[in-house]
């Protein structure tokens, strides 16, 4: 027995990193999971794994930065599983070439990551709310990020794209609390991804030499002391789409082993 035993969930950027995390931990707890990614090798794998071990998967190519797309992918969920009780809009992307000042950046990395970071979310909401109406309710988290609260230089467009993504929630949880609709955001902080491995190199324009002592560099800086995971990120998901967080709504979760509790003062007072 699941939490979620019968309950179908789409999960946008399903694949890989974050969100292949959530497809597995939604289908561990008895969901049906509409894996919806740009990579169909990446996809398959991961439907085939959650089948493999006993879950319920399908895959939908999906490209968010195509309007088309998300009502297609809701239409994908009603035909293959009957309609949709929670999305994890998770989609997201932080392109090497996009860490400029306002200056440098193009509207061609603007528009892409806005499309896809932001108006993609706003899109599976406007096509998955109907659906969940009709099944007498559902749930809608937002993947947005602890830089849609405080930011780091170079990435304004990223940046803009989450504290977008904060804003939509607390919209459409307003819009929709009265119709048993709740709507939330986990905000991680550093978690090890393939995103989050090209995110390292963007910053300083080359590759580390050595990736994995860079990732365990980047954690330990964290109060914690440790990079975070797709699963713990994806165990928050979860929780925030059951009964268990009925009263939870238009509000987000930093999950970012303590970075957003501490100043940016604090490393001054630390001794040695
Ligand atoms: N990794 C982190 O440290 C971190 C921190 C804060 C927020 N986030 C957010 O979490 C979310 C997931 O990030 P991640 O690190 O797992 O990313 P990732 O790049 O590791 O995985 C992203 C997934 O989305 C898919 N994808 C990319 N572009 C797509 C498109 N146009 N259409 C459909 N699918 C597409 C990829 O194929 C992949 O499966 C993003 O919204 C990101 O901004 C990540």
């Amino acid at each position: 027995m699941g939490i979620h035993d019968g309950k179908v969930v789409i999960v946008t950027g399903g694949a890989l990193g974050i969100g292949g995390g959530a497809s597995r931990a939604f289908a561990e707890e008895g969901a049906r999971v509409l894996v919806a990614d740009i990579d169909p090798d990446a996809g398959h794998q991961t439907v085939d794994e959650i089948t493999a071990a006993g879950g319920q998967a399908a895959f939908v190519q999906a490209d968010f930065s195509v309007p088309a797309d998300p009502r297609r992918v809701v239409e994908q969920s009603v035909t293959q599983f009957g309609g949709v009780d929670f999305v994890f809009n998770n989609v997201g992307i932080q392109p090497r070439n996009s860490y400029r000042n306002a200056e440098d950046t193009t509207e061609e990395i603007w528009d892409a990551i806005l499309s896809i970071n932001l108006k993609s979310y706003w899109l599976m909401a406007k096509y998955a709310i109907p659906v969940m109406r009709d099944r007498g309710g559902g749930v809608i988290v937002n993947n947005a990020s602890v830089q849609g609260q405080q930011s780091a230089p170079l990435v304004p467009a990223y940046a803009a794209s989450k504290g977008g993504v904060l804003s939509l929630t607390r919209q459409l949880a307003l819009d929709y609390a009265r119709q048993n609709i709740r709507v939330l955001a986990v905000c991680p902080g550093s978690i090890d991804t393939p995103l989050m491995r090209n995110a390292i190199s963007g910053e300083t324009g080359e590759e580390p030499g050595d990736m994995d002592a860079a990732v365990t560099d980047a954690g330990a800086r964290s109060p914690i002391g440790r990079i975070g995971t797709p699963a713990d990120i994806a165990n928050v998901v979860v929780f925030l789409c059951s009964d268990r967080a009925s009263f939870m709504t238009g509000e987000f979760v930093n999950v970012d082993g303590g970075v957003m509790a501490q100043g940016a003062w604090a490393d001054l007072g630390r001794a040695g």
